[in-house]
């Protein structure tokens, strides 16, 4: 099973991916976290990106093509991977796609969470996260349910760091939408609701025994 999650900042992602990783055993693959692990561990990835991430504009595509091409290969995907938050560019999803093709792999799905903007502020300024581990959680979370580290907030929640990123998104990462839309791999799915709601229609959107939903 590979899945690409796709949606606006806040619309949901690392919270859905979450749930497919326990649910499929595969592992959540997230540009976001691997960046903010390379920033937590102060390699010359980390301290070139640190700035462009708190400014909430995006990393080159050729550094982001290197860091999937390498991901992918890592044993632990042979089964099967959730993608978030990439491609975020057209061409990085012209790469993913040559990626895709040597790899002998394709996607069974991408999975689009739509929600509206007034809905995604009000997630991204309450949004807590675990330093430890990235998992994410709602506002007035205290501490980490996994690990029990105490939450943060995210350097880019802050109020001026959120608009660059919607604005970077609607320009640049709506088209890769469309990439997508094309092949007709994209289930379009609603939001707005509860996480355990959201949840059924990422699942019936999926399918049983490889018969998919749009
Ligand atoms: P990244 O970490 O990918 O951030 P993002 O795309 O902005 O998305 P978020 O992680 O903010 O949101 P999400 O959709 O995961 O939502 P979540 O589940 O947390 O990227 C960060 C930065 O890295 C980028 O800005 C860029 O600089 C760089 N970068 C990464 N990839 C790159 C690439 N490919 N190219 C270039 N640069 C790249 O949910 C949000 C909140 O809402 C949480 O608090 C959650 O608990 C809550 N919530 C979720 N669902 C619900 C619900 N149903 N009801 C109520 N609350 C909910
Ligand atoms: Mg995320």
């Amino acid at each position: 099973m590979n899945f690409l999650l796709y949606g606006a900042p806040g619309s949901g992602k690392g919270t859905q991916a979450n749930m497919l990783r326990s649910r499929y055993g595969i592992p959540h693959i997230a540009t976001g976290d691997m960046l903010r692990a390379e920033i937590a561990a102060g390699t010359p990835l980390g301290k070139q990106a640190q700035p462009i991430l708190a400014a909430g504009h995006y990393v080159s595509d050729d550094i982001m093509i290197g860091i999937i091409r390498n991901r992918l290969r890592q044993p632990d995907c042979a089964a099967g991977f959730i993608i978030d938050g990439f491609p975020r560019t057209i061409p990085q999803a012209e790469a993913l796609d040559v990626l895709m093709t040597e790899l002998g792999r394709h996607f069974d799905r991408v999975l689009y969470l739509k929600v509206d903007m007034e809905l995604l502020l009000t997630r991204l300024s309450g949004r807590m996260v675990c330093p430890t581990c990235q998992r994410t959680y709602p506002p007035a979370s205290v501490t980490c349910s996994a690990d029990g580290t105490p939450l943060v907030q995210r350097e880019d929640d802050k109020a001026e760091a959120v608009r660059p990123r919607i604005e970077i998104y609607l320009e640049k990462t709506v088209p890769v939408l469309e990439h997508y839309r094309g092949e007709g791999l994209v289930s379009e799915i609603d939001g707005r609701g509860t996480i355990e709601e959201i949840t059924a229609r990422v699942l019936a959107a999926i399918g049983q025994n490889g018969r998919f939903n749009s």
